[in-house]
């Protein structure tokens, strides 16, 4: 066979050179730490074969620390447009075996070509973390770069989807630009995220903490809710990205794709007329409903480890993408508090920039009282969820399935915030708050005055009950549209989402509102 062309010859040996990033030692290293390579995390994501990588010969131009004698091509970065699930994906892998995945001007360069691309075509942005943070010999260049890329965080952010899964380091500034993105997904034990670092917070807190204890992915999908989903490895948090993916649309002005489609439209759960205890006060797991009705069961939970007081995630109902938001009253009775608001808020957001219409589940008591909520703001906070559900223009439905009390009944996507199909079932109670509270503010005279109060009490919270612990007086004014069997609520969504595809609605003109921050 003939040799071919040596310039052809020397082609494939640059490519060859390029795709080794660090070589062979440092990829050994990355493969004892648990971690793939930023290659083989590509070819872990996209379909086979569709891989096109742009920029592979680039190189840094600093000539600072001797680095002029350390140049690695492709510099620490892999990017390019694959095919994800079928579907227009860009990504970028950071390369930890080529000066730790730090970051350069160079490699900056490639992040914001590849994000013009996706801004340009309308498509989601992939980035997998893997970094040092700055690269230290180039200081201010790379500051430089970092900057670059949050700005197109920012730009893309509500037209195309961001998602960042972080797989090793990513500290100081560097959180910024996952922090930005819509999803952030962590591998437990070899991922972490923090603006300073164990040393730092140890001198000027004095706390003793490891890497894994202040950012790792526990701390991050548990505690601080930076992290929305986490995976034990990188294979199986590369699964779950693909299966986040095939839940969002390529852009702001599509649809989400649509799931099989193959579930009974028309399924009834009879499990559902009983599944809200008689006693108000006994809870029962709202995941449970979601599940019987969203099709096949599946559901995607968002945030699964953090505010458990409220349920968020993606299904598919008849086929169509759809948004859940749900009080969870195992958990704190299904109270709102701080963390509870801000994650429906978010999730409410990237829905509505999406084009995902929400369906809310409705059992609320109401928002916690305490010092600690209060004193850290569950005003402002709250008011980012009542914000973000007010503003949403997708299709909004909602189902009561048990209380909807006071100001959380207005929040929760009611009929007065522009709720297309306000559903109620009979165990619905829609009132201002529950009897016996109720009764205790505005009979507390008369029971005091009682021979028997605590007779007394009992039958003016009977009465209260028997009044206002019900839907039919919120259906009576319309502000529940029908109150129905609660095995009946699959067809009834499913109906509405037909009907609401065309829904046409927007939000005054304005630069952008004000949400409260
Ligand atoms: C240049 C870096 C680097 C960096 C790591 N390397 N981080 N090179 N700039 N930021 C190089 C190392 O010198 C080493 O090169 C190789 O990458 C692998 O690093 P190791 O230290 O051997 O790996 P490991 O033991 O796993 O430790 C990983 C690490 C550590 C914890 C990330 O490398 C580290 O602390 N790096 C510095 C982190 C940092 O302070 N970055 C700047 C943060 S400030 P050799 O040649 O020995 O293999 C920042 C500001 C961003 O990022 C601001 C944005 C607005």
């Amino acid at each position: 066979m003939a040799n071919d062309h040596p310039r052809i010859e020397e082609l494939r040996a640059r490519r060859e050179q390029s795709m080794l990033g660090g070589g062979p030692a440092a990829i050994e290293r990355q493969h004892a730490k648990g971690k793939l390579t930023a290659r083989e995390r590509i070819d872990l994501l996209v379909d086979p074969g569709t891989f096109e990588e742009l920029d592979p010969f680039k190189i840094h131009r600093c000539t600072d620390f001797g680095m002029s004698e350390k140049i690695v091509t492709g510099d620490g970065v892999v990017t390019g447009w694959a095919r994800v699930n079928g579907r227009v994906t860009c990504v970028f892998s950071q390369d930890f075996t080529v000066f730790g995945g730090s970051l350069s001007g160079a490699n900056a360069e490639k992040v914001c070509k590849l994000m013009d691309l996706a801004m340009k075509i309308g498509c989601p942005v992939v980035g997998l973390n893997d970094s040092g943070g700055a690269r230290i010999q180039e200081g201010v260049v790379s500051l430089g770069g970092y900057a670059d890329i949050f700005l197109r965080n920012t730009l893309a952010s509500g037209v195309v989807p961001q998602i960042s899964a972080v797989m090793g380091p990513c500290a100081g500034g560097a959180v910024y630009s996952p922090a930005i993105t819509d999803f952030i997904l962590m591998v437990e034990g070899t991922s972490y995220m923090y603006v300073t670092g164990p040393n730092v917070t140890k001198t000027v807190t004095h706390e003793t903490v490891t890497h894994e204890e202040l950012g790792g992915a526990s701390a991050h999908s548990e505690k601080s809710g930076v992290a929305h989903f986490r995976a034990p490895d990188d294979a199986s948090c590369i699964a779950l990205l693909k299966r986040l993916l095939s839940f969002v649309p390529q852009n702001n002005q599509e649809a989400p794709p649509p799931g099989p489609g193959t579930d009974d439209p028309n399924r009834m759960e009879e499990r559902l007329d009983s599944i809200v205890p008689d006693d108000p006060n006994r809870p029962y797991d709202i995941r449970e409903v979601i599940q019987l009705i969203v099709d096949d069961g599946d559901f995607l939970e968002v945030h699964a480890h953090f505010a458990l007081n409220i349920v968020v995630g993606f299904a598919h109902l008849g086929g169509r993408t759809v948004g859940i938001i749900a009080n969870q009253p195992q958990i704190l009775a299904g109270c709102l508090d701080i963390h509870a608001s801000t994650k429906g808020a978010r999730f409410i957001r990237f829905c509505d920039c999406f084009n995902i219409p929400l369906v809310t589940f409705e059992d609320v008591p109401g928002f916690l009282p305490g010092t600690d909520q209060e004193w850290n703001g569950i005003i402002k906070n709250g008011a980012k969820l009542l914000y973000a559900y007010c503003e949403a223009t997708v299709p909004k439905l909602t189902v009561i399935t048990r209380k909807a009390y006071g100001g959380a009944y207005d929040v929760m996507s009611s009929k007065h915030i522009r709720g297309d199909l306000n559903l109620a079932w009979p165990t619905a109670q829609v009132a201002v708050m529950g009897s016996k509270g109720a009764v205790e503010i505005i009979f507390r005279k008369e029971i005091a005055a009682s021979d028997d109060p605590a007779a007394a009490e009992a039958a003016k919270t009977a009465e209260y009950q028997a009044r206002f612990a019900n839907p039919y007086i919120a259906a009576e004014r319309g502000y529940a549209d029908d109150v129905i069997e609660p095995r009946r609520t699959r067809p009834r969504l499913i109906s509405a989402l037909a009907i609401l595809e065309t829904k046409r609605d927007k939000n005054p003109p304005k630069k952008h509102g004000n949400i409260p921050l």
